[in-house]
Order: structure tokens, then C-alpha cells, then sequence
């Protein structure tokens, strides 16, 4: 299968085609750092067999949000390290999604970027540039700049999310101008031969919002800028509901309700605009449906999220044809309703999980 071929991106060979995408556990401690429960949690993913792992959404500045990893200050480097060092015993290759998000009051009240001076702009850079030099320092293969969903960059990016008049809004080479920024900064900083990645929306999913005519600009433009890979997401605006609370939200984790593979055929259009490696995913349940998507060229690699809650070893044991083995996803999205509260990320199918916490019966 190609599936379980090899796969290099920029110099960096990864085992077989399938990536463990982002995914927040609200595992930290309080202060953001690495504890023991999320290095077991991503020993168990590597070892299971996976590609790659790109480790959750992890902060480059310093505001509170949760229990989210931080990376924006020397502090945290040895904790990474240890989970970059896990991954690597367990044989993957070990990527981080760095994040900046806005501010939002506990009344709803949501920051904008057009809230931010320009010396807070010029700070998304420096916050990114940082992160990203302790990121190579800490050990990790890769890193993958947050560009989809709700967050600052995507905010700046989509039609709806950005309200600035100047010269970082306005229209498409504006909205593009802060990650295009924050690209070249921390490329400049981690240096030619280190992986750096984005993810992206191929459409926000909300009226108003960007669609595959601006995520076509968008790409082309960061292809040409030298981006490692391309993963392709959708959706999770907040105009829709806070916390993918809205369709938009339930496009980016699809639910039991939406048909598998749905937003594939979108990153399938993304990929014909660049020549830089693109990750589908979304709601792909089977290492057939995976390969089948592979062979008809639609994406380049294949990203299975919640699958992997369910399941650490379905890349292993789907590798060796032992499918009644794997533990299926139901895509019933209790995990993404956890996540929406704040509260720690777990499975309730996969039975390695602590059942004291379970709000099922096995
Ligand atoms: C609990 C949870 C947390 C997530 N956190 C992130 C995140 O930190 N960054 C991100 O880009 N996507 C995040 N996602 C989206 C996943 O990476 C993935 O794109 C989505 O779940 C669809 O893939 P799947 O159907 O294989 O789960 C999260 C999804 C879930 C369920």
C-alpha cells in the first residue's frame, strides 16, 4: 500500500504516509508545561505506528488559555523535549502546530485584528520567531504555523475575520501580509533545511467568511514562498458559534451525521494549485478510504485526529491486516465537546483510558 511507504519532506523521511494532525488534550499544567500524562499520550500514539506526530495546538505568547502547551520562553524547552524524544523512541517524527490567538473576555467579548497596533502585529512575528528557534532547540523535526480555524492567523487571513482598514487588511495581499510575515521571519530563523509547515483553511464554512477562491491565493502564495507542506482544514470560525460550537465548527471535526471524507475533495483542489506536499483530513476512518485517496492524487499524506484517540495502534494494526483489531472512531465527538469546555481530551472508546473519567460504560 502507499500508505505504508516512506514519505520525505525536505530532507525529512517519515515511515509511511499517515500523520497524527494537531489535537488539544487540555493536558498541561496550568503554566503550559509538558507533564507525565502528555508524554504518555504521545509515546502511545508513536509507538502505535504513525507517520508523524504533530503535536496539539501549543501557545507562542504568553496569555492564559486553559491547559494549552506554551512554548514562549526557554522554560519550556525541556519538557518538549522529553515528548520529541518519545516520539523518536517510538519511531515517528515529531512536528508541533505553534499557535497566537486573540483575547476573549469571560463576557463573550472577542478581540479582533483590528484591535491590534501595529506594534502588537510586529509582536505576532517575534512571538512565532522565538517559539519556533526553541521548537528546533527542543529537538522536534518540524513545526507547523497555525493558519486555520479561529486563531490569529486565520483571522487575519479570512474575509470575515479580518475588520483591519490598513495596509494588514483590506484586501487579499493585505489580509495575506501577517503570515507572509511570520513565514519568512521564522524561516529566516530555523533555517533552510528545518521542516515548516502550515495548516489552512480551505473554506471558513460561514457567510461572510473566505472560500476555496481566496484559499487558492492563499496557498499559491505560500507554496511560492518555500512552505514545507500544506494541511488542509476548514471551518472552526467563532462568527458561527465560540469553540466549533456552529456548522462551521462541526466541519472542521465532522461528525457521525456527515458523509466520511467531506472535506477531501477540498484539499484535493488545493493540491493541484502547489507543488508543496498537502495533508487531507477530516473524518477518514479506514486505511482504505486513506489509500484510496492517495492514489487518486487527491492529497499527499492523510491526517486521522480522532481515530488515533480511539485507537494508538490502528497504523500497526492496519499495516498488518488485523482491521477486526481496531478500536473504530464513531466520530460521536464527545472528545471535541471536552475540548470546547476546557476540560482534558480523552476517548471514551479506546480502553486505555482512565475510566475513572469515562462518562460511558465499556
Ligand atoms: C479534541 C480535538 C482537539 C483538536 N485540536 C486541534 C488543534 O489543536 N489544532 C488543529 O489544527 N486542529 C485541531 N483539531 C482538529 C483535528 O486536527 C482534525 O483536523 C479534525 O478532528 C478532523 O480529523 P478527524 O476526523 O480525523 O478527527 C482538534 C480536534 C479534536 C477532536
Amino acid at each position: 500500500m502507499r500508505l505504508f511507504e516512506p514519505v520525505t519532506i525536505n530532507g525529512t523521511e517519515l515511515r509511511n504516509r499517515l500523520v497524527m494532525p494537531a489535537m488539544v488534550l487540555n493536558q498541561a499544567t496550568e503554566e503550559g508545561f509538558v507533564n507525565e500524562d502528555v508524554v504518555q499520550h504521545y509515546a502511545a500514539r508513536a509507538k502505535g505506528g504513525v507517520g508523524m506526530i504533530i503535536v496539539e495546538a501549543t501557545g507562542v505568547l504568553d496569555r492564559k488559555s486553559g491547559r494549552l502547551l506554551k512554548i514562549y520562553d526557554d522554560k519550556f524547552i525541556p519538557g518538549l523535549r522529553q515528548v520529541a524524544e518519545i516520539i523518536h523512541e517510538g519511531g515517528a517524527k515529531a512536528n508541533i502546530q505553534l499557535v497566537h490567538f486573540l483575547r476573549i473576555s469571560r463576557s463573550g467579548w472577542r478581540e479582533t485584528p483590528a484591535d491590534l497596533s501595529l506594534k502588537d502585529v510586529q509582536q505576532v512575528v517575534d512571538d512565532f520567531a522565538g517559539a519556533s528557534v526553541r521548537i528546533r532547540e527542543a529537538g522536534f523535526d518540524a513545526l507547523e504555523l497555525h493558519m486555520a480555524h479561529g486563531y490569529t492567523l486565520s483571522s487575519f487571513l479570512s474575509l470575515i475575520g479580518n475588520n483591519r482598514g490598513d495596509s494588514y487588511g483590506r484586501s487579499l495581499e493585505g489580509r495575506l501580509r501577517l503570515p507572509t510575515e511570520v513565514y519568512n521571519k521564522v524561516r529566516s530563523e530555523v533555517g533552510r533545511d528545518f521542516v515548516v509547515g502550515c495548516r489552512v483553511n480551505a473554506d471558513d464554512f460561514v457567510l461572510g467568511g473566505s472560500t476555496l477562491k481566496h484559499s487558492r491565493a492563499i496557498v499559491t502564495r505560500l507554496d511560492r514562498l518555500g512552505i514545507d507542506y500544506i494541511s488542509v482544514s476548514v471551518g472552526g470560525r467563532p462568527e458561527d458559534g465560540p469553540r466549533y460550537a456552529g456548522y462551521s465548527g462541526s466541519r472542521a471535526m465532522p461528525t457521525s451525521d456527515m458523509p466520511d471524507a467531506v472535506n477531501v475533495s477540498l484539499a484535493a483542489d488545493l493540491k493541484r494549485q502547489v507543488k508543496a506536499p498537502v495533508i487531507a483530513a477530516g473524518k477518514i476512518p479506514t486505511a482504505a478510504l486513506a489509500e484510496s485517496i492517495l492514489q487518486e492524487g487527491q492529497a499527499d499524506l492523510i491526517g486521522i485526529a480522532r481515530p488515533l484517540l480511539a485507537d494508538p495502534d490502528f497504523p500497526n494494526k492496519a499495516k498488518d491486516g488485523r482491521l477486526k483489531e481496531i478500536r473504530r472512531c464513531t466520530y460521536c465527538c464527545k472528545c471535541c465537546v471536552l475540548d470546547r469546555n476546557f476540560e482534558h481530551v480523552y476517548c471514551v472508546t479506546w480502553a486505555g483510558h482512565d475510566k475513572r473519567k469515562s462518562c460511558t460504560k465499556e
